[in-house]
């Protein structure tokens, strides 16, 4: 990434952070309206700790962006901890779109074009990382019950 994004995500987030509970409660919001088949696999969640969990997570992200290969064992681990909450892979794109809701949300006519493609990229690297990560976990099992 461009010194300029990462500047512009590191400001951006900032904002964000200094309203996390807020800004997680419209997250999840956004998410079950945008598939309400999610609720479930929150139902044992605490949502007030769950959003915590998230932002400290995209907190982590954004934090590593200058050196975001030190940041890619701890999205595996997470990863894989997703494939047992029975996280897909197209779940990734519906929270991505949350997101990207939530920020538009957020800063309202601040949010431009620019800010839209940055956040679109840095949430896409995340996900990649942890779709991989996911699929390398679950191929021994999809060969096994294949064979
Ligand atoms: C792409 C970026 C994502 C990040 C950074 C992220 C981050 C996190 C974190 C930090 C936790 C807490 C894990 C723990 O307790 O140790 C968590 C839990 C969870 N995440 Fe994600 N997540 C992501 C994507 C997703 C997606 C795509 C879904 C699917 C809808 C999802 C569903 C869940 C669920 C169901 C839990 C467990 C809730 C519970 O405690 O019962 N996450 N996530």
């Amino acid at each position: 990434m461009q010194e300029a994004e990462i500047v512009m995500l590191e400001e951006s987030f900032r904002e964000v952070a200094a309203v996390r509970d807020d800004a997680a409660e419209l997250f999840y919001e956004r998410l079950f309206v945008n598939d309400p088949s999610l609720r479930v696999m929150f139902a044992s969640a605490d949502m007030k700790d769950q959003g915590r969990k998230l932002m400290a997570a995209l907190s982590f992200v954004v934090t590593s962006l200058r050196r975001l290969d030190t940041v890619v064992p701890a999205l595996q681990t997470l990863a894989v901890k997703h494939v047992g909450y029975g996280v897909r892979d197209e779940h990734y794109a519906t929270v991505g779109k949350a997101l990207i809701e939530t920020l538009s949300l957020f800063f309202a006519h601040r949010f431009t074009l620019e800010h839209r493609r940055v956040w679109t990229m840095a949430y896409g690297t995340v996900a990649d990382v942890m779709m991989a990560a996911a699929a390398a976990h679950s191929e021994p099992v999809r060969q096994a019950s294949a064979s």
